[in-house]
């Protein structure tokens, strides 16, 4: 299987209210973007959130286990049963981070199979490659800004984009370079936080607010990347509005499964 390092490039303010955050994209205006609740310049968000995931990388992994109860390890099973790999598939899983879905992937596909893990922030890929290498997994890794990718036309079988879509300056660009990447009748899955049940809004606030970035100060002495967790979290498009922006990219048989109570939703999409 190949092996590739593609180098790609890897900084006011007003506050803005989650409440028609979600039935909106990212972005402000022309210029502006969120960065959890405050606006800022569009060209300053890619190393404002670069910033974050240097920062947590080398914590993140325990971070998610402890902030989710463990849940996220739920959350992904279910996303690989229904992407469902299978030997010879062609994978790409973007903001691939430290990698579980690209190691459960490739542990699939075979020799006859390719899974490239793919992120734009090196810290994060680090952890992802090292945990790749150590289960004997040897697969492309590669810098790569998931709005901008380094790929041919219809090359895949499947995309994927767990937990890194809210983090994208341009969601209708990566969207779109997801569709285009995709061959025709693949498969495209974004697992991401989502609009959670009116129930559950007040102890999820509380939790997300007050208990979130204590326990970010407390494991990985870093109490604002938690803070701008919960706050991307609220600024991010609900189901409904993903689903919308993920057919103009083009998909076609849009779905979304809701989990935990909306905590996050997988969305799933083909490309005819
Ligand atoms: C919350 S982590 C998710 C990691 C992993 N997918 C998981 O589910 O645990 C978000 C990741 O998105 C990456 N990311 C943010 N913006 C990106 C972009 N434009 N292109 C590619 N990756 C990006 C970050 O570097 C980070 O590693």
């Amino acid at each position: 299987m190949r092996c590739a390092q593609l180098k790609l490039k890897l900084q006011t303010t007003t506050m803005n209210t989650p409440e028609n955050a979600q039935n909106s994209n990212d972005r402000t205006n022309d210029s502006t973007t969120h960065f959890g609740y405050k606006t800022i310049a569009e060209d300053e968000k890619e190393s404002k959130v670069a910033e974050v995931f240097h920062s947590v990388a080398s914590k993140y992994d325990i971070m998610n286990d402890v902030m989710s109860g463990g849940m996220h390890r739920l959350w992904k099973f279910f996303t690989i049963n229904r992407v469902a790999p299978r030997p010879g598939m062609k994978m790409l899983d973007l903001a691939s981070g430290t990698a579980d879905l690209a190691i459960a992937f490739a542990k699939k596909v075979g020799e006859s199979g390719e899974v490239w893990a793919t992120d734009i922030n090196e810290s994060m890929l680090r952890v992802g490659r090292d945990r790749l290498l150590d289960k004997g997994l040897v697969t492309p890794v590669a810098l790569a800004n998931a709005e901008h990718l380094p790929f041919a036309d219809n090359y895949f079988d499947v995309v994927t984009v767990a937990f890194g879509l809210r983090n994208m300056t341009h969601k209708e660009q990566a969207l779109k370079e997801m569709h285009r990447v995709l061959r025709p009748g693949g498969r495209v899955f974004v697992l991401e936080f989502s609009k959670v049940n009116e129930f559950l809004q007040k102890p999820y606030d509380f939790y997300s607010f007050n208990v979130l970035p204590k326990m970010g100060e407390l494991i990985a002495n870093d109490a604002d990347s938690y803070q701008y967790l919960a706050e991307s979290i609220r600024m991010h498009p609900d189901q409904e509005t993903l689903k919308g922006m993920m057919q103009d990219a083009g998909f076609e048989f849009v779905k979304y499964h809701n989990m935990t109570f909306g905590v996050c939703a997988l969305h799933e999409g083909v490309k005819l």
